[in-house]
């Protein structure tokens, strides 16, 4: 069986540089959760889908074909075998994502995909998320959950989208934040055995350096 790390924690703690770091210094394939997430609600979005009509979207979702490029240099999306990198990080998906996340047809269609790529993978696997180390991935040999304060999260998201307003930043990611933690399928949850990490006062690299110490004892 493949070995896998599960990184879990909320919106702008870190994750996805982190989870990339730690799987190119362990040679390891990467798979982003939440860029699945993302593709699936850019393509409802391209259907006219209303995302807030859970039957719409459990209907819809179960038409689009998501595939994952798992390489932590260079990962990919594709929807309908469109890549949708790009589209994905902007507002409007980011805007419908959470309420696509809690339609539970959703999840259970995206939680397959997430373990057929982890079956698939041979030599190792980061997967980021939200659920992984609680359900996708229960069995993983080291699970993390990374927080960091909420102020430096807003500030380092707000830095990385050039957006001016860290307070409001602040407001959108608590938002999201309360909506993955109390939806009720799958929530953000801290699996018991994971090992809690705060990046607030650690550099990028002194995180991935305690992430690889863990998984390399
Ligand atoms: O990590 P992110 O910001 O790209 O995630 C986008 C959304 O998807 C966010 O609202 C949480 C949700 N998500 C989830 O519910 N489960 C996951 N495993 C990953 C992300």
């Amino acid at each position: 069986m493949t070995d896998v790390i599960a990184i879990d924690g909320p919106s702008g703690s870190g994750k996805s540089s982190t989870s990339r770091g730690v799987a190119s210094r362990l040679g390891y394939a990467y798979l982003d959760t939440g860029a699945m997430y993302r593709a699936m609600t850019w393509a409802l979005l391209q259907r006219g889908v209303d995302v807030h009509d859970p039957a719409a979207v459990a209907a819809a979702a179960s038409e689009v074909v998501l595939t994952s490029g798992t390489d932590p240099q260079a990962p990919t999306i594709a929807a309908d075998g469109v890549d949708v990198s790009e589209p994905i990080r902007g507002d409007a998906v980011t805007a419908a994502v959470s309420p696509v996340a809690t339609v539970p047809q959703v999840r259970s269609q995206l939680v397959a995909l997430q373990r057929a790529a982890i079956a698939q993978s041979t030599g190792g696997i980061v997967v980021e998320g939200r659920d992984i180390g609680t359900v996708v991935a229960p069995d993983a040999s080291l699970k993390i959950y990374l927080v960091a304060d909420p102020v430096a999260r807003a500030r380092r998201r707000a830095l990385e989208l050039g957006v001016e307003d860290a307070e409001a930043m602040r407001e959108a990611l608590a938002r999201r934040d309360a909506i993955d933690s109390n939806r009720a399928a799958s929530p953000l949850a801290q699996a018991d055995d994971a090992v809690v990490v705060d990046g607030t006062d650690l550099s990028l690299d002194e995180v991935i350096d305690r992430i690889v110490a863990l998984a390399r004892p």
